[in-house]
C-alpha cells in the first residue's frame, strides 16, 4: 500500500490556514495536558568531550534542548550518558534544570563507535543510548541519577527520541500527547529536502515524502514519530537494532510496534512542521593554543572561565 514521493514539489498545503488550526489545537492541548500523556523524551549525550576545554558544544546543545523541554509541563527528560559514569557536566546541568529527569549512564562499545573522520553513517549514533532508555522505561536498569524509578503500571505516558542538536518546537510536544499508538509528522530540513514525513489522505497515512530509499518499511526520522509507553510495555522485546543499515534504525524499532497503515498522522494531518533537523557546526579552536601559552588576548582569564 506504500507510496512514497520522490517529488520536490512541496505537498504542503497554503501555510496560513494550518498554523491556525494547529493553534486551536495546541490551545486545547495545554488545557487539557493534565488529562493527557505525559511525554517522556530521550536524548543521548555524544561521547564524553574532553575535560579541559572550557566552552563544551556538548553542554551548549544540552542547555539548549533542556530550556526548549523546560516550556513542556510534566515533561519527564531521559538523558542517557554515552560514558562509563555519570559526568559532573551531566549531572550538574540535570540538576540545574527544574525538570524532571532520569539520568542513565551507557557506554558505546568501541566496536559501534565513529573514529576520527568516519561519516556519521557508518554506526548510527545513540543506539545503546536509545535501548538503554527503553530498558529502564521497562523496569530494567537503574538510573544513576534523578528518578530512579520507571513509571508505574498503568501510566500514560508517550515517549520520543530526541537528539541533542534538532530543534524542536514546543507544541510538538503538546501535539505528541495524544498519541495511542506511533504518531508521525512531518521533520525538516532533511534528507535533503526542506522536509520529509508522512502524507495523509483522509486522516490516514498513504505513503511518505522522502528521497532516499522510500522503500524502507518505515522511512521516517528519529525525530518523526513518537510510541505510546503502554505499547512499548507491552512488546518487551522491541528496540533499536545496532546492526541496521544506515537509514533502518526507526524501522527497527517500528516494525515491532506497529503496522504502517495504523500510523497517527500528528500536527494537523502532517502539514505542519514543529521540529529541525539544525545540525551545530564543529567549533573550531585553533588559537585555544595561542590563548594560554602565551597569554595573549588576556589568556590569564582563561583560567577563571566557568562553562
Ligand atoms: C485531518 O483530516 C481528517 C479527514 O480529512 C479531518 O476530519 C480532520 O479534521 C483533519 N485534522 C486536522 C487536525 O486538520
Amino acid at each position: 500500500w506504500f507510496s512514497a514521493c520522490l517529488s520536490q514539489r512541496s505537498p504542503l498545503p497554503p501555510r496560513r490556514r494550518a498554523p491556525r488550526r494547529l493553534r486551536r489545537r495546541t490551545a486545547r492541548s495545554a488545557s487539557a495536558a493534565a488529562r493527557r500523556a505525559t511525554p517522556c523524551t530521550c536524548t543521548p549525550t555524544p561521547a564524553s568531550p574532553p575535560s579541559a576545554s572550557p566552552a563544551r558544544l556538548p553542554k551548549a546543545e544540552l542547555v539548549r534542548l533542556s530550556q526548549t523541554l523546560s516550556l513542556v509541563p510534566r515533561l519527564h527528560w531521559l538523558l542517557v550518558e554515552d560514558a562509563e559514569g555519570p559526568t559532573p557536566l551531566v549531572s550538574g546541568l540535570l540538576a540545574a534544570s527544574g525538570l524532571l529527569f532520569a539520568h542513565l549512564v551507557v557506554l558505546t562499545p568501541k566496536a559501534q563507535r565513529l573514529r576520527e573522520g568516519e561519516p556519521g553513517w557508518v554506526h548510527p549514533r545513540g543506539v545503546e543510548q536509545w535501548n538503554k532508555a527503553l530498558d529502564w522505561l521497562r523496569g530494567r536498569g537503574g538510573a544513576v541519577g534523578g528518578e530512579k524509578d520507571p513509571p508505574p503500571p498503568g501510566a500514560q505516558g508517550v515517549v520520543y527520541f530526541a537528539d541533542d542538536d534538532n530543534t524542536y518546537s514546543r507544541e510538538l510536544l503538546e501535539e505528541m500527547r495524544w498519541t495511542r499508538g506511533v504518531s508521525v509528522w512531518p521533520v525538516g530540513l532533511v534528507g535533503g529536502l526542506r522536509f520529509q514525513g508522512p502524507q495523509v489522505q483522509d486522516g490516514r497515512v498513504v505513503g511518505f515524502h522522502t528521497a532516499w530509499e522510500p522503500n524502507r518499511p518505515f522511512p521516517v526520522d528519529m525525530a518523526g514519530f513518537a510510541v505510546a509507553l503502554p505499547l512499548l510495555l507491552a512488546k518487551p522485546n522491541a528496540q533499536f537494532d545496532s546492526t541496521a543499515p544506515w537509514g533502518h534504525l526507526e524501522s527497527s524499532l517500528l516494525s515491532h510496534l506497529v503496522d504502517p497503515k495504523d500510523l497517527e498522522p500528528r500536527t494537523a494531518n502532517c502539514t505542519w512542521v514543529l521540529v529541525w533537523h539544525t545540525r551545530t557546526e564543529k567549533p573550531k579552536m585553533k588559537q585555544e593554543g595561542q590563548c594560554s601559552s602565551r597569554g595573549r588576548g588576556g589568556g590569564h582569564f582563561c583560567h577563571q572561565i566557568r562553562g
